[in-house]
């Protein structure tokens, strides 16, 4: 960490030290328990920020709880897509009425929507009931917020278009005990002509691989068995460091923890896509053969347009190649329907490549334009076409993921147990290496565990199993 970084370390942890007190006083004035809140919209990275959020709220002595009738609730946003932004919206009518109830609760707001400026004028003019506003690169300045938030009462709104700072080491509370993400790098560079993330994250970023490692052996140590290593783009992670350092490299790396028994990672960008990782990941005992590689779209034409800088050729290419090298692994997709000037023919091709790799997973999307955006400007299709296309990918989707996971009928695997399963008494949920998920008769005890299940009855995308 830079001789700046800790400083501002410090100041934050100093902020902390206050926001207890403060909350402390709180707490002894109403003679109960002070509640907080922390809602996550969006990817994996906005969960690990919220991790972040509700360590610090937890430090401060808030009682962390999942229901929005708290003293602190706060949104952690994302707009990747409109009906993300649609819902944060709705959702704070709702906090309003509840606010009204209890006029001592103080309402935040962060996250990747608050680095849009149309959004903040938003909130100023018709969300006058929010308490707090930051964005995603000053997330570290939370303690400092808080403080304030609780010492005074109107709108406070600080929101900055660019950060260069990394700050390690602020309060962190898991959601899972025994998994947990790793952020490897923020922000991206490569501007998808229809992505947002660019504008709301900021540039690359990656962290010093010392302190990557030094966090996961300090997860290992706290019970940690599984890790997802989180970047918008980790092919290209350690380029921007002093002392260069290749992702391939950090996976070595990261395979020498004791402790972690699974290493995931996510989102490998296929025109970075290495031989060298995919060396690394076929000779590790620890790397999840799970590769998730977004496609966005078959058409050379089209990915053209969205600056993706590959063809349907390249991607195809690289795709049967991973099945070689890594005939177990499970390859998983992004796909994007309804992108400006997408034909029915752009959509076969995409059809195509999902056929050829006979993906074991993919996530649709209807395009989305998001204000700013080159693709915004360009000429859009018709919604009904979108949709018409979505019916039609999705369908052939579904029966390559079926063919997929039908494959592992009758074997013996391990699986991570994850949580006592909802809907079934007496049964658990887990997840075997490639991602699939497992419902077996079990105890309780057995979540955070790794144990070998046989995988009796296949159910669509996802098997009942046993045991063993
Ligand atoms: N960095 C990752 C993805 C981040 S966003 C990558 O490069 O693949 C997650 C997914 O959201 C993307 O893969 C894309 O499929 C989808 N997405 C992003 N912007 C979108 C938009 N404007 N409309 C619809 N889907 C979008
Ligand atoms: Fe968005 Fe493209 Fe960056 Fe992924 S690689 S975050 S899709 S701009
Ligand atoms: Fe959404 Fe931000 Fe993630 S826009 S997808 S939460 S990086």
């Amino acid at each position: 960490m830079t001789k700046q970084s800790k400083e501002e370390l410090e100041r934050q942890l100093a902020y902390l030290e206050k926001a207890k007190t403060l909350v402390a006083a709180k707490k002894e004035e109403l003679g109960r328990n002070l509640k907080a809140c922390v809602v996550t919209f969006g990817c994996q990275m906005n969960a690990k920020d919220s991790e972040k959020l509700s360590g610090i709220l937890e430090e401060a002595g808030f009682e962390l709880t999942e229901s929005e009738e708290a003293d602190f609730v706060i949104y952690n946003t994302c707009t990747v897509r409109d009906n993300a932004n649609q819902h944060v919206y709705g959702r704070l009518g709702v906090l309003n009425g509840l606010k009204k109830k209890n006029p001592g609760m103080k309402i935040a707001l962060c996250g990747c929507m608050m680095q849009e400026p149309s959004v903040i004028e938003k909130i100023k003019k018709s969300y006058r009931f929010v308490d707090l506003v930051f964005g995603t690169h000053n997330l570290y300045r939370f303690p400092e917020y808080l403080c304030q938030v609780m010492e005074a009462d109107g709108m406070i709104i600080d929101i900055w278009k660019e950060t260069d700072r990394i700050v390690e080491d602020l309060p962190s509370s898991r959601k899972y005990s025994f998994k947990s993400g790793v952020n490897i790098m923020f922000g991206c560079n490569n501007f998808c002509t229809y992505c947002i993330v660019p504008y709301v994250r900021g540039r690359e970023r990656s962290r010093e691989p010392k302190e990557i490692i030094r966090e996961m052996e300090e997860l290992a140590a706290n019970g940690v068995k599984e890790v997802m290593l989180l970047g918008q783009n980790v092919n290209s992670y350690g380029k921007n460091l002093d002392e260069p350092f290749t992702f391939a490299q950090l996976l070595t790396e990261a395979e020498k923890v004791e402790g972690i028994e699974r290493i995931r990672f996510m989102t490998p960008h296929p025109k970075d896509f290495s031989e060298d990782v995919l060396e690394v990941i076929a000779s590790s005992k620890k790397i999840c053969k799970h590769i998730h590689m977004p496609l966005q779209s078959g058409s050379t034409q089209i990915l053209k347009k969205m600056n993706r800088r590959y063809t349907k050729e390249q991607y195809l290419d690289l795709a049967l190649h991973i099945r070689e090298v890594l005939p177990d692994a499970a390859i998983t997709t992004d796909i994007i329907v309804g992108f400006p000037g997408e034909t029915d023919a752009d959509v076969d091709d995409t059809i195509d490549v999902v056929k050829k790799v006979h993906f074991d997973n993919a996530f649709t999307f209807i395009y989305s334009p998001r204000t700013g955006t080159p693709a915004a400007a360009m000429e859009q299709v018709e919604e009904a076409d979108a949709h018409r296309n979505f019916d039609r990918l999705l369908k052939v989707v579904q029966e390559e993921a079926r063919g997929r996971v039908k494959l592992l009928q009758d074997k013996i695997l391990p699986v991570l147990v994850e949580e006592i399963n909802d809907s079934q008494e007496g049964f658990v949920t887990g997840r075997l290496e490639n991602n699939t998920l497992v419902h077996f008769p079990g105890d309780p005890s057995l979540v955070g565990t790794i144990v070998n299940v046989q995988l009796s009855d296949y159910q669509g995308f996802y098997y009942i199993g046993r045991q063993v």
